[in-house]
């Protein structure tokens, strides 16, 4: 099986931090009739960074080499009609066999129609990965995939929200960055992942305003409470920004945000464009 490492090992560390589960390195295939996409990406910023420094291996799989004839075929057209090209049964399935190394191995379709994905299903997929060392995404095609394959190879369907993708190997590749910048080791204190938005941290809210140099750009300056020193204050400061950021942009993750924080007084200006500003 062809394997998603390049060779730029820019920032190759120790190699060898064991899965506990299994006394491996944990993997995670990818199955796709675009490999040299998927990757690209997973050898690119923290996924690719993950891989050459040891934390998890990347395993990309074409699924056209499991196709069953000579022309390569991997889709057709639906039984009783309708416009699209659905995925074939027989390529998926063996290549599911063929990769998996563990008959209870977790294998995730990406598909419109699965789960929606979130935080909460990223610590469950780490916990998961950890547990077995080897976790599985198949990347469907927009118009479907035979249902066959889905009953005889598929344990769980995510969805990584309301719109339709051209496939789904965006939202595989979404799936596995969220979860290998969880790994331990893996993000470094300048990229922590400790206070994000959605965290525990920030009791499942959005993150604060950040700020860095220069001080003064275009005429506006940073609040005064981020140059004072006073840690205390600071602390306090980001986390009222991050409770009433969440109450303004995110009702819905509201719920259990301590009602006190968003109306204290906050210590310096309010950027201009924080009204139109998307969340970080
Ligand atoms: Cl997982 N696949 C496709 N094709 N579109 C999507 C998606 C998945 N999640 C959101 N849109």
């Amino acid at each position: 099986m062809s394997s998603a490492t390049d060779s730029e090992n820019d920032d190759a560390g120790p190699r060898g931090e064991a899965s506990p589960g299994t006394g491996q390195l944990p993997i995670i295939r990818v199955l796709t009739l675009f490999p040299e996409m998927v990757r690209a990406v997973l050898a690119t910023s923290i996924p690719g960074r993950a891989e050459r420094q040891g934390q998890v291996r990347y395993e990309v799989t074409d699924i056209r080499d499991f196709a069953v004839d000579k022309h390569r075929t991997v889709d057709d057209t639906a039984y009783g009609g309708g416009a699209g090209m659905i995925m074939m049964a027989p390529p998926v399935v063996e290549a599911v066999e063929k990769v998996r190394e563990r008959d209870d191995a977790t294998v995730i379709l990406t598909t419109p129609q699965g789960e929606t994905f979130s935080e909460e299903l990223t610590l469950e997929l780490l916990e998961d990965l950890r547990a077995k060392g080897e976790l599985i995404l198949v990347c469907g095609r927009y118009k479907g995939i035979d249902e066959r394959a889905r009953e005889l190879v598929v344990t769980r369907e995510v969805s990584i929200g309301d719109y339709v993708l051209s496939g789904g190997e965006l939202p595989a590749l979404v799936v596995v960055d969220a979860i290998v910048r969880r790994l331990p080791g893996v993000l470094h204190d300048e990229d922590s992942a400790a206070n994000d938005s959605f965290t525990a941290d920030r009791d499942g809210g959005l993150d604060c305003a950040w700020y860095t140099k220069p001080p003064v750009y275009r005429g506006l300056g940073v609040p005064e409470v981020l140059m004072s020193g006073h840690h205390a204050n600071i602390e306090k400061w980001r986390r009222q920004q991050s409770v009433e950021r969440t109450r303004q942009r995110r009702p819905d993750l509201a719920q259990g945000l301590d009602r006190g924080e968003a109306e204290g007084k906050g210590g310096g200006r309010k950027p201009r464009q924080d009204r139109n500003r998307r969340t970080r």
